[in-house]
């Protein structure tokens, strides 16, 4: 009667791997987890939304022969992604589809942005140059029919370019999930496993955040309003409560927050091991994401816990 905080199948974002095959496969670097085909993905997708959850977010596994310098890749309209939200679309139409924009699957840097390489060995993320294909994915992702484009890439200017490209190609209804405040951490980990998609050289560090760092989360979050984002997201989620709550305080729009492959990992694993409580260590770090002030909660375990809610 007196509890503050309860969790509910519409709280969460159901992130899903896919993969150019026609087998679901196990990830290895995130048991539980599966990278799965076309026909895999809309069922599952399937028997998440029946069991409540409203979305999910897509992330693909491309093979290494499509992997270019430039990600082409991340555009082309007949490619994985366009595919799979045709697919998910058709198959369920209420169902709220979230594409990831990020370039890190498609270019053979692994990096979320477009590198240029000095004499000297030093990396450079070209950003501006980053943001005009970033523009293009999101595009090539909303004619496909998706909801919402998710940019996790962390370069600076590109909510509103990305909201102009949308306007100016007749979609004004796509609606833009800004990673607000992603931090350089180390709970990727396991993501980039999954996905074969970590740098080849070199770290995140100029574009992503520093964890120390909780009063430039709000600078972030001043510039993805005024560019027009939707909605924005803290990640990762529980070793950043506090920027959590500051943004819940700082802005109107949704927060969202991502649990990560590391936070899910370190849950499994101990389970695995008979060290912890999977069931109830899983509510409970769900419950104090919620409780901090997230209204959206992007979760590998999101159906997991939809179905015991
Ligand atoms: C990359 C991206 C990452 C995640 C989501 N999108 C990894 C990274 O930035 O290196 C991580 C998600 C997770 O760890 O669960 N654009």
């Amino acid at each position: 009667m007196v509890r503050e905080t309860v969790l509910t199948p519409s709280d969460f974002v159901y992130p899903l791997f896919l993969h150019e095959g026609s087998k679901d496969q196990p990830i290895e670097s995130m048991p539980g987890c599966t990278r799965w085909s076309l026909d895999g993905l809309v069922a599952e997708a399937g028997a998440a939304h029946a069991l409540g959850i409203p979305a999910v977010v897509l992330f693909p596994a491309i093979v290494d022969a499509q992997k270019t310098p430039g990600g082409e890749e991340s555009h082309n309209p007949d490619g994985l992604v366009p595919r799979a939200v045709r697919a998910l679309k058709s198959s369920h139409p209420s169902l709220v589809v979230i594409t990831d924009v990020a370039l890190d699957p498609y270019n053979s840097d692994g990096h979320d942005g477009l590198v240029q390489r000095g004499d000297d060995g030093s990396l450079t993320i070209l950003n501006d140059e980053t943001v005009e294909v970033l523009c293009r994915q999101a595009v090539s992702h909303a004619e496909a029919g998706a909801d919402v484009v998710a940019p996790s890439d962390m370069m600076d200017g590109r909510v509103a370019a990305i909201r102009s490209a949308l306007d100016q190609a007749s979609f004004q209804e796509t609606s833009i999930l800004s990673y607000t405040a992603k931090y350089a951490s180390a709970y990727y980990g396991p993501f980039r496993g999954a996905l074969g998609s970590a740098p080849k050289d070199g770290d995140k560090k100029t574009y992503q955040m520093d964890p120390g760092n909780a009063r430039e989360a709000i600078r972030e979050l001043l510039l993805d309003e005024e560019e027009g984002a939707d909605m924005v997201m803290v990640k990762p989620a529980g070793p950043y409560l506090d920027v959590i709550s500051a943004l819940r305080e700082a802005t109107t729009l949704p927060v969202a927050a991502y649990q990560v492959s590391g936070e899910y990992l370190m849950i499994k694993s101990a389970a695995a091991a008979g060290w912890l409580d999977e069931e109830a260590v899983v509510c409970e770090s769900l419950t104090g994401i919620k409780r901090a002030g997230a209204d959206v909660i992007l979760s590998y375990f999101a159906k997991d816990v939809a179905q015991r809610l």
